[in-house]
This record gives C-alpha cells, sequence and structure tokens, in this order.
C-alpha cells in the first residue's frame, strides 16, 4: 500500500474537529508523521525542533521504543479492565504503589484518570467530598488565579483564569473565585503595601478572598506552581510559603496543579519543591507518561483518604472514570519514570535551564523582548510593544512563532509570550539552535 500523500492527508483532516481551532489557525495544518528526540517530522518532508515538548509532555523525547514496547506487553496481556471498587489491575496497583510519597511525602494516595483536566475536576470533587464529610457542607468554593489554566471540562474551564475560554460558555460555573497572579512584571504596584513584597501582596490577596467569601464556605485553593498556558508565571520565592501559611490558617485546602510543572519540568521533581511546600491534593497529567499515553490523577493526603475510606454507604465515593488507572497506560507511566530515574531528566532540567535562560536572556537586547523568565527547562520571552509602557504585543509574539516554524522551531505563543519547555533530552547544542533561530528570526523583524 503506497502511503498517503500530504495534500490526501489534509483533505482527511477536514473531517475533523481541533481543540482551539479556528479558520485562521488551521487552514494549512503540519501533519506529523514521526518523531525522534527532539524533533518531528512532516509529511511534507521538513523536520522540526519541538521546543514545546509536544503540548509540555513529551519530556523523554519522540520515538523511545521502551516505551511502545511497555505499551505492547501489556496490552496483549490486558489492555483494559475495569479499576471500579472491587476490582484492580497489575500496572495501575504497582504505580500507585510507586507514587506513594514520591512526589511530595504526605501523598501517599493516587487516584487515576486520563488527563489534567479530569484530574483538576477529581481534585475539585475530592475538596468538596471532604468537607461535606468534615461535617461542612458550606465549605464548596475554589480561590483560583487569573491566568491560571486549568483544563477543560465545565469545572476547570472556570477555574481557568482566562477570560478567552469562558467567553462562549457561560454562564459560569458557580463557586469559582479568582485574585490576581502573582506575575511580577504585570503586577500591578497599587496593591502592594509599604514593606511587603509582592509574593506577600500576592497571597494577601488570597487571604482576602477568603475573608470575603468567608472562611466557612472556601474548600481549596487552586495554583500551578508556575503559571504555562497564562504565560510561563514564575512566582517569587516567598509566595507558595506564605500561601501556605494562610490555607493552614483558614483550614482551606491547597491544590498544587502540577500538570506541567510535575516530573522535572522545573529542575525539581515537582514545583512546590522549589519552596519546601507540600499541597494537600496534588494533580497531574502530561509527562507522567511523556505522552505516550493518556493518563493523569489527584493525589491525596491522608486525612483526606481517611475521610473517603470511613465514609458510610450512604456518603461513598461515587466518581470515578471509565480509563481510571488504565492497565497499558499505567504500564507506559512505570517505564517512562524508569527512564527519568535512570537519565536523571530532573538533574538535566536543573543544569540545562539555566543555560537555556542565558541564552534566552541574550535576546533581551531587541527592544520588544520586555521580559525572560523561567524554571527548568521552562521558560517564556514575553514580547512587548515597548520596554517602558510593558503593553504586550501578542500580533509580535504570533508573527514571530511563525517565522520559527518557518525556520524548524516551534514554539507557542501563551498571551503575548513565546514558551520554550523541550524534551528534557535537549542538548546544549539543540539549545543552541533553538536560541540561534530565534534570534535570527528577530534580527530579520
Ligand atoms: C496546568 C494545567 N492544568 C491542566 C491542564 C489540562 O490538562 P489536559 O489538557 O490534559 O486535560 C493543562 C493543560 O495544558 C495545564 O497546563
Amino acid at each position: 500500500m503506497t502511503a498517503p500523500t500530504h495534500q490526501a492527508l489534509q483533505a482527511a483532516d477536514k473531517f475533523q474537529l481541533h481543540p482551539l481551532q479556528n479558520p485562521k489557525t488551521h487552514t494549512d495544518p503540519l501533519v506529523i508523521e514521526r518523531g525522534e528526540g527532539v524533533y518531528l517530522y512532516t509529511s511534507d518532508g521538513r523536520k522540526i525542533l519541538d521546543a514545546m515538548a509536544g503540548l509540555w509532555n513529551v519530556s523523554a523525547g519522540y520515538g523511545r521504543e521502551e516505551l511502545a514496547k511497555a505499551a505492547y506487553e501489556q496490552m496483549t496481556k490486558l489492555a483494559f479492565t475495569s479499576n471500579f471498587a472491587g476490582m484492580t489491575n497489575v500496572p495501575s496497583s504497582q504505580l500507585a504503589e510507586k507514587l506513594a510519597g514520591y512526589c511530595y511525602p504526605s501523598l501517599k494516595t493516587t487516584f487515576f484518570t486520563s488527563g489534567g483536566s479530569e484530574s483538576n475536576d477529581s481534585a475539585f470533587k475530592i475538596a468538596r467530598y471532604h468537607w461535606k464529610r468534615m461535617g461542612k457542607p458550606e465549605k464548596y468554593k475554589i480561590i483560583a488565579r487569573r491566568n491560571a489554566y486549568h483544563g477543560i471540562t465545565l469545572a476547570a474551564t472556570f477555574a481557568t483564569g482566562i477570560e478567552r475560554y469562558h467567553k462562549m460558555f457561560g454562564p459560569a460555573v458557580p463557586g469559582f473565585v479568582h485574585v490576581a497572579a502573582p506575575y511580577p512584571y504585570r503586577f500591578d504596584m497599587s496593591l502592594v503595601r509599604e514593606g511587603e513584597s509582592i509574593g506577600h501582596a500576592a497571597a494577601r490577596l488570597i487571604e482576602e478572598a477568603i475573608l470575603a467569601e468567608g472562611p466557612d464556605t472556601v474548600a481549596a485553593v487552586i495554583a500551578e506552581p508556575v503559571q504555562g498556558v497564562g504565560g510561563v508565571i514564575v512566582p517569587p520565592a516567598d509566595y507558595f510559603p506564605r500561601l501556605r501559611e494562610i490555607c493552614d490558617q483558614f483550614d482551606v485546602l491547597l491544590i498544587a496543579d502540577e500538570v506541567i510543572t510535575g516530573w522535572g519540568r522545573t529542575g525539581e521533581w515537582f514545583g512546590l519543591k522549589h519552596y519546601g511546600v507540600e499541597p494537600d491534593i496534588l494533580t497531574f497529567a502530561k509527562a507522567i507518561t511523556s505522552g505516550y499515553q493518556p493518563l493523569g490523577g489527584a493525589q491525596i493526603s491522608d486525612a483526606i483518604k481517611d475521610a473517603i475510606e470511613s465514609a458510610p454507604e450512604a456518603e461513598m465515593w461515587m466518581h470515578g472514570y471509565t480509563y481510571s488507572g488504565h492497565a497499558a497506560a499505567c504500564a507506559v507511566g512505570l517505564a517512562n519514570l524508569a527512564i527519568m530515574e535512570r537519565e536523571d531528566l530532573a538533574g538535566r532540567s536543573k543544569r540545562l535551564g539555566p543555560y537555556l535562560h542565558a541564552g534566552l536572556s541574550k535576546l533581551l537586547e531587541f527592544p520588544f523582548v520586555g521580559e525572560v523568565r523561567g524554571q527548568g527547562l521552562l521558560c517564556g520571552v514575553e514580547i512587548v510593544t515597548d520596554k517602558e509602557t510593558r503593553q504586550p504585543d501578542m500580533a509580535l509574539a504570533g508573527r514571530i512563532a511563525k517565522l520559527c516554524l518557518d525556520r524548524g522551531l516551534r514554539t507557542r505563543v501563551v498571551g503575548s509570550t513565546l514558551a520554550f519547555s523541550p524534551p528534557l533530552i535537549i542538548t546544549e547544542a539543540e539549545i543552541d539552535r533553538m536560541v540561534e533561530t530565534l534570534g535570527a528570526v528577530m534580527d530579520s523583524l
């Protein structure tokens, strides 16, 4: 059988509705046929350095036979079986055991999902369930931050703090409250009190939101350690320690959305490790399998687990997905973690992150590069019309991304920021190529 042509593949694609599709973004889609290492290969013969590791997730890189074999071996034995209470399977039990205390010492129990949105939806339900079991059913609200991205199920959409995701899907799901992000470059300095740091001011806004809503009505705060889709926003170092204290003070659970920051992306295995802080609930997805299978999860503390385990039948945990604990996905998760540990991908991110950051920082000489920021191999280059006014320039950011793609470099525009989140296996020479291509594009403007 002859391989379909590029044109035939594009014609076939007309029958697909894509995420975030509009006519402008999908006129001439790239058809990706193959991946190897940090590179993607298209059906019309192009080679592209994928500086986004897919969607922040292909941390172990493309073309890993070891992961394909893990899937094959598990699928030929048992691809799937119900994982509802009363049954389990080998890889989901083994992965759950492996993850007990792995991300943070106090989180020992995992609820599996197929992705980040499902994980966050589950986290909201876990928080509500927990407070109902504690005899406080009125504690149901979730405080989130602006610029947050938590996914696309209806609840996760309205936990998300980016208006574009809400506009065509209202009315809003009630119970989600947003406050300003800890975004030093764009923080409203009139909100900062005399002698106060931006990190503490941003945390205080959460405290004030809890007080305004009434602490007896707030179930949880959800926060990404680094806000990815909202613009690769790295908070000040004193933000999360203070936020943890506030949550403790008002008996509010802290949900860490580590869908992007988990599994070594920021140079630590998990994002809050940078601050010595632990969440009550952790959500993860993406790089747990390096994207080789859809898998996510929510991890919970012993206190929350006890609330579920001690429930009478009338209050039982009526939540679960067909694919919770999918056998083949969990087998790939185990094999991927083995690779990440063997190749110390978190250590690589810690080592090469500053190298990438230093390379990108050279671009600050351009008048439209407002800020370069990042943590580990997760970096952002914010594009502005003018360094003084810091007016965001989404159109220019889009143009730069398009010109980079024409030269074989894939980045992604998040707000007015170009995001860089390459596979963690990237080499220094490949980082040089990324930075050189971006610099050449900026030079050409
Ligand atoms: C921080 C964060 N949370 C949740 C999600 C949603 O994950 P998914 O697309 O797997 O549902 C994403 C996706 O990019 C994310 O970045």
